[in-house]
């Protein structure tokens, strides 16, 4: 199981601190198998120490150069940043990444070998379309992509479902999951308003192999009790 904690533009580096100081005096009296992952805002990379997996929301496909306001490959090596988000909606569609400038990213960071968490998920209106519309939304979203690329992880967040306190049913997304998973061949994870009290349940899903977290996982006992929920 993977448990992901993305924070977005949300929290301080001193929250931060605090946060992964909570998670792992919880993670050494509750061990779990579950990898635990959080995404902080670049502004937060440190050093944690053991417990929980630091990853990044997004950077810039180079080692480093003239790329004004971008976090590139040097600053995540900084902090032994191996981990990161490709593709989440809210970099789609707020700061309208192409699916080639994310295709490009993927193998930028495939090549050096990060976990690499690919984030697809469709709108409201092809939801409404049905099932076979979402399939095949969701198939343009690994136009580009490398999906032999063994160190990754699908995410699937219907982009209605962010942030708005709705999910699909149960049967909607393992009917999803199982499909991308047996499809792709990869873990897949469930995204999109994800909380302490439904996670048991979405975690429970046959093809679910675990939740990525946005509002949720902001309060580290919330997200500590989905950890919990995923040692079943
Ligand atoms: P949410 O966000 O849990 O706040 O819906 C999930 C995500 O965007 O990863």
């Amino acid at each position: 199981m993977t448990i992901a904690a993305n924070f977005k533009a949300c929290m301080t580096r001193g929250e931060t601190r605090s946060y992964f100081d909570a998670l792992h005096t919880f993670l050494r009296a509750n061990p779990t198998k579950s990898d635990v992952l959080v995404f902080t805002p670049a502004s937060c990379f440190d050093r944690f120490g053991e417990g929980a997996t630091l990853g990044a929301q997004n950077a810039f496909p180079v080692s480093n150069g003239a790329y004004t306001g971008e976090t590139a490959l040097d600053q995540l090596n900084e902090f032994s940043i191996q981990t990161i988000l490709i593709g989440h909606s809210e970099r789609r569609q707020i700061l309208h990444e192409s699916q080639e400038q994310v295709a490009t990213k993927f193998d930028f960071f495939a090549k050096q070998g990060f976990k690499i968490v690919y984030c697809i998920g469709e709108p409201l209106a092809v939801k409404q379309q049905g099932v076979d519309a979402v399939l095949s939304y969701l198939e343009k979203e690994f136009v580009g992509i490398d999906t032999g690329y063994e160190n990754m992880v699908i995410a699937y967040e219907p982009i209605w479902a962010i942030g708005t306190g709705l999910t699909p049913s149960n049967e909607e997304i393992e009917t999803i999951l199982a499909t991308i998973k047996q499809k792709y061949g990869h873990d897949v994870l469930y995204g999109g308003s994800v909380k302490a009290g439904n996670s048991k349940e979405i975690l429970a899903l046959e093809s679910c192999d675990g939740v990525l977290v946005g509002s949720a996982a902001l309060e580290v006992e919330d997200f500590s009790t989905m950890i919990l929920n995923s040692n079943n």
